[in-house]
């Protein structure tokens, strides 16, 4: 679809990840709902950087865990919008909300990943397919390596919602696919100037030389305006029988194999 006045919700565009996707979505004409939870200085700063690139939008605030806060978001695009073009389902709490290994998580952890993984994407797709013309996209940020390994262990939570989250595309896929709406899932790899910039430096040091050694092919982290370009890509109209699929935004660190010592490998 060409994209120009087309209307868009990217949850978590506060920041990090979703404020990239926000800003490459209006340097092609969107009007953006920035969605924040917290920070409503962050939300519009992005609101600001949309316009300064002669864009519009709006700015919702919402907890995704809580349903009544979704029902409630999608009450404000019918008013602000009208309807609904593209549904960006990004947000992640904070690492304190679920970070524990599987040993000691609390149900409250686990509940918080859940919630705002599969139970907001649930009723997210459900009321925002109500508010979309056919031909629709909807697309769901997740982190998919971890949904299907288990060495990170404080990601237990995490790693189980993003499972679900992935399910859950392929089976909106199917039951949407008859209005032409797409629904698909990108999977960032280790991406700056996100959760993972703001870990402590020496940690955030550490990712970046594993993924500059090769483990990552391209030899960089990526960046949101990475993430932002795939989303762009999903939304146009050349997209428009992709559907029910995982597209991994990783400079192709997904198909690396851990068996053996890089050194040996690219020998
Ligand atoms: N960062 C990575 O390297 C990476 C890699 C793979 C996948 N991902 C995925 O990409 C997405 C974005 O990650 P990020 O690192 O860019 O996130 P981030 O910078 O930590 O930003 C999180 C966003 O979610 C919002 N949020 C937090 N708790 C919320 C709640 N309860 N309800 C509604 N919104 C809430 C925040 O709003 P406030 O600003 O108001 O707090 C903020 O906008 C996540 O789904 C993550 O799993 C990230």
């Amino acid at each position: 679809m060409p994209l120009q006045g087309k209307y868009a919700l990217v949850t978590g565009s506060s920041r990090g990840i979703g404020r990239g996707i926000a800003l490459k979505l209006a340097e092609r004409g969107v009007n953006v709902a920035v969605h924040y939870y917290t920070q409503a200085e962050a939300a519009k700063e992005t609101l600001a950087q949309i316009q300064a690139r002669g864009g519009k939008g709006a700015i919702i605030q919402a907890d995704v865990t809580r349903p009544e806060d979704i029902h409630r978001m999608f009450d404000q695009i019918k008013r602000e919008f009208g309807r609904l073009d593209i549904f960006v389902s990004n947000a992640r709490p904070e690492l304190a909300a679920f970070y524990r290994p599987p040993m000691d998580i609390t149900l409250d952890q686990w509940n918080s990943a859940i919630d705002s993984q599969a139970q907001a994407f649930l009723l997210g797709t459900q009321v925002a397919t109500s508010l979309m013309p056919d031909n629709s996209r909807i697309i769901a940020i997740s982190y998919s390596p971890s949904g299907r390994t288990g060495s990170w262990q404080p990601w237990v939570a995490m790693g189980a919602a993003k499972a679900a989250l992935d399910a859950l595309t392929r089976y909106f896929a199917v039951a949407l696919g008859r209005r032409g709406i797409t629904v698909n899932v990108i999977s960032p790899g280790a991406t700056d100037d996100s959760v993972v910039g703001r870990l402590p430096t020496e940690v955030f040091q550490a990712i970046k030389a594993w993924h500059e050694s090769g483990w990552t092919p391209m030899r960089r982290v990526g960046t949101p305006a990475d993430i932002g370009n795939a989303v762009t890509l999903l939304c146009m109209d050349e997209a428009s029988f992709i559907t029910g699929q995982t597209i991994h935004v990783d400079g192709g660190a997904s198909v690396m194999d851990p068996v053996f010592p890089l050194a040996i490998q690219q020998g």
